[in-house]
């Protein structure tokens, strides 16, 4: 019997390097990924609509692939419509949502910045985060909205000085300020990693939330994880990440929407080794 994938949610590609964190440590499980490309981009929607569609795209994915768990792996999406999920959606749900608190534990004193969508910036999520968790420090809010769309329709065929200039534009007024770490509050910039670290000066700490989330899937799946071999209905074999070592897990790439995206989400499916499905078929209406 094959297990039940593991689900990732995105209005795009910024939940790739998530599903790979999780991946390179669970290499056996399966893996369907759903870019949400109907929705993109949420950072620049009404709370009261992120939530909406949010809600209607993870409820098809469920319907459509009965997985295991889901990754929310979109900031702006957990901090908005993580709640009302967990109140209508019946498997085991993980956000992601900016990285405040390990920021914080990890400094010992001095600013932080949130680089994020706007709606993440602007609403009372991540405040609430900050008042819980910064333990008083400083805290800037960067809304970044167009270094999301350059992540999105630019990073596979942008060169590595296209990248370096979109990250240099949009970071510029951060660059005035004295920050001790930069949290990556957007999964998109996690395509950029590279080039915020080149931006930044060496010193300022850059921080995301793929080792505590990765933490947070294996601790939720650790009844249902077994080493290699086994048969048991259901469980989840731990793979192995040796080199040329066969795995039974392996990973698909869905749309929703994305017409005339083909071409882009194939590259992106390369990069991370994941099989391109294509669009979603819509459910037969009544169904
Ligand atoms: N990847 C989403 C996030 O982490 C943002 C993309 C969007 O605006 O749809 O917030």
């Amino acid at each position: 019997m094959v297990s039940k994938p593991l689900l990732f949610y995105d209005s795009g590609a910024g939940g790739l390097p998530y599903l790979k964190a999780v991946r390179d440590r669970l290499p056996g499980a399966r893996y369907v990924y759903l870019a949400d490309r109907k929705n993109f981009p949420l950072g620049e929607k009404s709370a009261e609509v992120v939530r909406q569609v949010v809600l209607e795209s993870v409820s098809l994915g469920m319907q459509r692939f009965d997985p295991c768990l889901i990754v929310i792996a979109c900031n702006t999406a957990s901090v908005i419509a993580l709640q009302t999920l967990r109140e209508r959606i019946p498997v085991p749900l993980v956000g992601v949502v900016p990285a405040v608190k390990p920021a914080a534990l990890s400094l010992k004193g001095g600013k932080l910045a949130v680089v994020s969508t706007r709606q993440t910036a602007t609403g009372p999520y991540l405040e609430r985060l900050i008042q819980e968790f910064a333990d008083g420090r400083e805290v800037i809010k960067v809304p970044v909205a167009d270094l999301v769309s350059f992540a999105e329709y630019d990073y596979p065929t942008a060169g590595t000085e296209q990248r370096l200039a979109a990250v240099r534009r949009e970071l510029a007024p951060l660059l005035e300020e004295e920050v001790r770490a930069v949290v990556l509050g957007c999964t998109h910039f996690v395509l950029l990693e590279k080039e915020f670290r080149t931006v930044l000066a060496d010193g300022i700490a850059l921080i995301d939330s793929r080792e505590g989330v990765t933490n947070r899937v294996l601790s939720l799946l650790a009844d249902r994880i077994v080493e290699s071999g086994s048969t048991d209905a259901g469980s989840i074999e731990a793979g192995s990440t040796e080199a040329g070592s066969p795995s039974p897990g392996y990973a698909e790439l869905y749309l929703n929407g994305g017409i005339g995206e083909e071409k882009r989400y194939r590259a992106f499916a390369d990069v991370f080794d994941l099989q391109y499905r294509g669009p979603l078929e819509e459910p037969p209406r009544g169904a």
